[in-house]
């Protein structure tokens, strides 16, 4: 792990004081849009694209545990990614992690 997380290219989002548990936020990181959220104290990244139709996931709702696209309530489990509602599809995830400065950092490639 140590290897991997060395070789990352980690780019800086935002503080983690400024994302609370149960919070999420839209970004963007190189031209990639990414959703950023904090499940419980851990943060997680996906793109912040639904798999169905491409709504921004940050326009949808996030109850602490689970992602919902606003725009046809498919629903996604936030600490993994995967489909909740429908069960066949996932969320593109990206390393995330936050630093010794309290910073978010995303690695989108
Ligand atoms: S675009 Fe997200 S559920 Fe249809």
């Amino acid at each position: 792990m140590m290897t991997d997380d060395a070789t990352r290219r980690w780019q800086d989002t935002q503080h983690i004081d400024d994302l609370w548990e149960g919070d999420m936020v839209g970004v963007e990181i190189d031209g990639t849009k990414v959703l950023v959220v904090n499940v419980d104290g851990a943060v997680r990244a996906f793109e912040n694209k639904c798999p169905h139709q491409a709504w921004l996931l940050d326009e949808g709702d996030f109850d602490g545990e689970s992602i919902t696209c606003l725009r046809h309530m498919w629903t996604f489990a936030a600490d993994t990614g995967a489909g909740i509602n429908p069960d066949d599809t996932t969320l593109k995830s990206f390393p995330c992690r936050v630093n010794a400065d309290g910073i978010i950092q995303v690695d989108v490639e």
